[in-house]
């Protein structure tokens, strides 16, 4: 008792007491993680997103859809019956930034690829009440407009080979011509059309 009395009066002692508890819950929870193939190993069939997509995933980030839409489809009944198999670590690998988000506006799209036609998404992203009249989504009519020109496309990929994503020389070597003239909605719809194909989904 007396120690502990002396603890609750020494806020600076309490302090480093905490900091010691939560440290080592870090420790045992945490580094593991780090070291586990579940998290650290690309599912089968995962590969570094193509120029296209890569340029489609930072419209994705540019634009915030990621605000409004998580990308993580958690292992409850309710969300597999809704998307489809539960996320896991293996498919966010290459992710950098991840964009799992943390709010749903709208519905998750972890596995929104290949669930609607490209014509689909392009209706709806140039105005979502051409086909979902109820909806609150933004329209993005200047996505047609945008053009690439492929400038960065391969310094992006070499920024994510400094963290480890497994690009090629062949890469970066493609890079600029694949998206060199193709707009910002085709770059953006290629992006959702392969998100969590890998793994097998309802609809
Ligand atoms: C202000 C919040 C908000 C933002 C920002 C937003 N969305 Fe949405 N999104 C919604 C809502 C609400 C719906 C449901 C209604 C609908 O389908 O339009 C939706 C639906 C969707 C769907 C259909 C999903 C399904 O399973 O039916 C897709 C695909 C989508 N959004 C993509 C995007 C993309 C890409 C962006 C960024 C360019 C974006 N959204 C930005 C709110 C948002």
């Amino acid at each position: 008792m007396r120690g502990h009395d002396f603890v609750e009066k020494n806020i600076g002692v309490m302090i480093v007491l905490v900091v010691v508890a939560i440290s080592f819950g870090a420790l045992v929870e945490i580094v593991p993680q780090f070291f586990l193939p579940q998290t650290t190993q690309p599912i089968a069939g995962l590969k570094p997103l193509p120029a296209k997509e890569l340029e489609g995933r930072d419209v994705y980030i540019r634009e915030g859809c990621h605000v409004c839409h998580t990308q993580m489809v958690r292992p409850l009944r309710a969300e597999v019956e809704r998307y489809g198999h539960y996320s896991v670590a293996g498919e966010s690998v290459y992710e950098h930034p991840f964009l799992w988000g943390s709010k749903r506006t709208g519905p998750d799209l972890a596995r929104v690829g290949k669930r609607y036609s490209d014509e689909w998404h392009k209706a709806h992203l140039f105005n979502p009440r051409n086909v979902v009249p109820q909806s609150i989504m933004p329209a993005y009519p200047w996505l047609y407009d945008n053009v690439l020109d492929g400038k960065h496309t391969a310094d992006k990929m070499r920024a994510l080979k400094a963290v480890g994503v497994p690009y090629t020389e062949e890469d970066f070597a493609g890079a600029a011509k694949a998206v060199k003239g193709i707009t910002e909605m085709d770059a953006l719809v290629a992006y959702m059309q392969q998100l969590g194909i890998l793994l097998t989904h309802k609809r």
